[in-house]
């Protein structure tokens, strides 16, 4: 059989991630810097077990097992809010929707928002899922100019693009403003706000992906770019992924009403509404068992694993390597001199069982990003940082060698 597939099928690609983790969870003795995942150590088991004895044993199974309403919850819904406003000083009269996981908030969005050919602009480094969910609707992700070391959009790049949208193409601006996945940077105030007039000034809207925001470990909290949303141009989503399971696909989105109906209406036809046991087991925990004391262990946790990670980069050969110094979150992106041959580099490690992730498969345009790899520091212990770093040392002398003699 000849199977003939959707046009808007054409433009997508199996996540180069996704496929290296199925693997890499079979290998043995990797030394894994590569996947956005939490530690083993950050999950809360004993407060789960004991909130899903009590829903089997005490609750009515009408609560957590049958069918309900789109939106979510109601209680959690209003246990998020309260929750955004205190943690994140968030205050709006947009309704929150539990979503399943942030990954949907982005396709809902797209899917409400954007037409075949329509353009959502992108940080040229960014969260592959979030390109992916653009491009399974046609529209199309064009990446904005980045000044790394500012950590922030190119602005006059931003303003450029913007001027010459003369068909009105452009519906979104992608951002991912704390914390950011792969770079780890978080953009300053000034320029959240600056971003935030272009926005208004053009009249296009501004998705804030913030799934890393909670996870601050040094310095003050950014405020938001939602929370000085004033004419209703932010749609801000999170996610409970990093800071409970990823695996209870619990996420949230927060958007001005006339696009919050649309969101509950494509929410409907997607899967009718996040699983409930969860939303009712998280629900528990945070009204009952100390959700806050289990984010602030987790800040703990990860502090130490990124202290002990910077210790160690710090003692590679700064002419050869570079990066931004993250303040939270879960990712540290370096960057290879042009002595360091790339390839050579990442076959080191290869061989060497330590994997991170290429810069390529993180950006937009898929290329242009040889010199740039991800790293994450929530997954390994601090024993498993160490060595894969001391590796990472050997990988550049070797490269460096490669890089002389590919010159000769
Ligand atoms: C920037 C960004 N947005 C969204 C997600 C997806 O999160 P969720 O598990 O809530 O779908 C991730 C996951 O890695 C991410 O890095």
């Amino acid at each position: 059989m000849h199977y003939q597939f959707a046009n808007r099928m054409n433009h997508l690609e199996g996540s180069a991630l996704r496929e290296n983790a199925k693997k890499n969870m079979e290998a043995k003795d990797v030394i894994s810097f590569a996947y956005g995942y939490p530690s083993i150590d950050a999950f809360p088991m004993d407060t789960l077990r004991t909130i899903s004895e009590r829903m089997y044993t005490e609750f009515d199974p009408e609560t957590f097992l049958q069918y309900g309403p789109s939106e979510g919850l109601p209680e959690l819904r209003k246990l998020v809010k309260k929750r955004i406003e205190e943690q994140a000083a968030i205050d709006s009269d947009d309704e929150v929707m539990i979503v399943s996981g942030s990954t949907q908030a982005m396709d809902l969005v797209i899917k409400v928002l954007c037409n075949e050919g329509d353009i959502v602009l992108c940080e040229e480094q960014t969260f592959s899922g979030a390109v992916n969910a653009i491009k399974s609707y046609g529209a199309i992700p064009v990446a904005v100019p980045m000044n790394v070391s500012e950590e922030c959009l190119d602005l006059g790049a931003l303003e450029e693009i913007l001027a010459n949208d003369s068909q009105h193409r452009i519906k979104l601006l992608y951002l991912i403003p704390t914390f950011q996945n792969p770079l780890g940077t978080s953009i300053p105030l000034e320029k959240r706000k600056e971003i935030y007039a272009l926005a208004k000034k053009y009249g296009i809207l501004i998705f804030e992906d913030d799934p890393y925001g909670d996870l601050l470990y040094f310095g003050d909290p950014i405020p938001k770019m939602k929370s000085f949303d004033t004419d209703e141009l932010v749609i801000y989503a999170g996610s409970f992924s990093k800071i409970l399971a990823p695996s209870t696909r619990l996420g949230f989105v927060m958007a001005p009403q006339p696009i919050f109906e649309k969101l509950v209406l494509a929410k409907q036809v997607s899967d009718s509404h996040t699983n409930f046991y969860w939303q009712v087991l998280l629900t528990e925990f945070m009204e009952n068992y100390h959700f806050e004391t289990h984010v602030n262990y987790l800040k703990e946790l990860y502090r130490e694993k990124l202290t002990v990670m910077l210790a160690e980069l710090a003692k590679l050969p700064s002419e050869a390597i570079r990066y931004i110094e993250p303040t939270g979150g879960y990712f540290i992106c370096c960057e290879l001199s042009d002595e360091v041959d790339e390839e050579a580099f990442l076959d080191y490690l290869f061989d060497h069982k330590v994997i991170v992730i290429p810069g390529n498969v993180m950006s937009v345009a898929g290329k242009g990003y040889e010199k740039f790899f991800r790293m994450n520091f929530t997954k390994p212990s601090v024993e498993e940082i160490q060595l894969g770093i001391q590796q990472m040392n050997e990988a550049i002398e070797y490269a460096r060698k490669a890089q002389i003699s590919k010159a000769i």
